[in-house]
């Protein structure tokens, strides 16, 4: 296969195939206006391919996902978030020397400016997490004015957002603020600058800790999803990282991506507390005349089954049996899960438990409040972020997003008078 063919008005054209490195196959239509006249139609950008990449690789019909060629099955079990981190920003997995020097950066970076402690502080406390944390990032760049590309932005994003999560939660709570150890992994300096006592020495609890990493490795990255390109796209405009961070944080903050995980756990507890049982809610989410969706299910890629939705099921009963805890919404899900996995509608439109599924019953089980689920996610896929939006400034096909339309409104009209509209 080298050529596809387009036949428009009579007239053939001829596209070139591009095959990916697990045979995906895309047609490079890059040149079809010019020798056409004609663009593609795809709302939605189901059939679309915005760039080609070499971070994430998924097999949405088999549940694979692959972080540069490594299961995700094996790095959730094996290596550290930094290690994650490593491998999606600079390509391959650390040694130990690179990961003790990425580690140590990774505490230099987590002190933030005060002033954008005073920022946060001008936000009513009630505020949602997620509006602070994208309003924190493009703060950013008036305190760590930007070159554009350079290893400093990188390092203060991936590092930043550690500290950022943790002062919300803090402020939130009307808590004095805890500083970054330098003794600490990532995932511990979250927990110590979330839940430790100012001035105390640092006190985690491995279960917690090993929880919060493994979940940050599956949050990492999941190649072109919505915040992924709306960071690429702010980016191609060749706006600062902070800029374009900010913005993934705003895409993913809305229920049908990441914000789904809090949008779950409601919808659990509203279960939990009488407000409609399992079968209900089904019902709802096949009513055609209601917006209701069964949050936590249904994928773009996926149709046979996430694969972070398992490893994630598995974990909440292994997390709740180390700390001992047993929660009822952990039943609910299962059953709905099941009610819902042997439904013709969500088996014919192949919808199954994606990540948001199961992640909000561990981070309940960790203490973590609902409203701060979303910036979980985000804790993890700031990485994916910058890998993707480092990944496109140095394409060489680099250009700025910018795509087309087919106008269906009015043709040339002329302005009336007001007295005659
Ligand atoms: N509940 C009920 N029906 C659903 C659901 C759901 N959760 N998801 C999809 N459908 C139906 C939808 O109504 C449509 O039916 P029909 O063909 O009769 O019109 C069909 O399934 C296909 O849906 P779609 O909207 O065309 O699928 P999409 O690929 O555009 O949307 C999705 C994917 C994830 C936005 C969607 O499945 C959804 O809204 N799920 C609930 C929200 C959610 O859990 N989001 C988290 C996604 S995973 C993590 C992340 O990205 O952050």
């Amino acid at each position: 296969m080298s050529n596809a063919k387009v036949t428009l008005d009579g007239t053939d054209h001829q596209f070139p195939i591009v095959e990916g490195s697990e045979n995906e196959v895309g047609i490079d239509i890059a040149k079809l206006r010019g020798s056409t006249g004609a663009v593609m139609l795809d709302p939605g950008y189901g059939n679309t391919g915005s760039c080609q990449s070499s971070i994430t690789y998924i097999d949405g019909e088999n549940g694979v996902l692959r972080y540069r060629g490594y299961p995700i099955e094996e790095l959730a079990e094996q290596v550290s978030f930094e290690e994650v981190i490593h491998l999606l920003v600079w390509g391959e997995l650390p040694n130990e020397e690179r990961l003790e020097d990425l580690k140590a950066k990774l505490t230099e970076y987590a002190v933030v400016d005060e002033g954008i402690k005073k920022i946060l502080e001008g936000f009513p406390r009630h505020a949602h997490p997620m509006a602070m944390l994208s309003s924190l990032f493009s703060a950013y760049e008036t305190y760590y004015p930007t070159t554009g590309d350079s290893e400093e932005d990188v390092l203060r994003v991936l590092a930043g957002i550690n500290t950022l999560a943790a002062y919300i939660y803090r402020y939130k709570e009307g808590l004095p603020y805890v500083y970054p150890s330098k003794d600490l992994d990532f995932s511990s300096n979250f927990l110590h600058m979330t839940y430790g006592s100012h001035g105390a020495d640092p006190d985690i609890d491995e279960v917690v800790a090993k929880a919060i990493d493994k979940l940050l490795i599956l949050h990492a990255d999941h190649e072109q999803n919505c915040s992924a390109s709306t960071t690429r796209m702010v980016g191609s405009a060749k706006a600062s990282l902070y800029a374009s961070i900010a913005a993934g944080v705003g895409a993913l903050s809305g229920p049908l991506h990441g914000g789904a995980n809090q949008a779950v756990l409601e919808m659990l507890r509203n279960i939990q507390e009488g407000e409609g049982d399992v079968a209900e809610y089904v019902e709802l989410a096949k009513d055609k005349s209601s917006s209701f969706r069964l949050m936590g299910f249904g994928h773009r890629v996926y149709k046979n089954f996430d694969p972070r939705a398992k490893i994630l099921k598995a974990s909440a009963d292994d997390v709740l049996d180390s700390l001992g805890l047993d929660d009822p919404l952990l039943d609910i899900a299962r059953e709905l899960e099941q009610v819902a996995l042997e439904d013709e509608f969500f088996v014919k439109r192949r919808l199954y438990p994606n990540v948001d599924f199961y992640s909000g019953i561990i981070y309940r089980a960790l203490e973590i409040p609902t409203e701060m689920f979303t910036v979980m996610f985000a804790l993890g896929r700031v990485s994916g972020w910058v890998a993707q939006w480092q990944e496109m400034r140095n394409d060489p096909a680099f250009r700025i997003h910018r795509p087309r339309q087919i106008y269906i409104g009015e043709n040339e009209r002329s302005v009336p008078p007001i007295s005659e509209r």
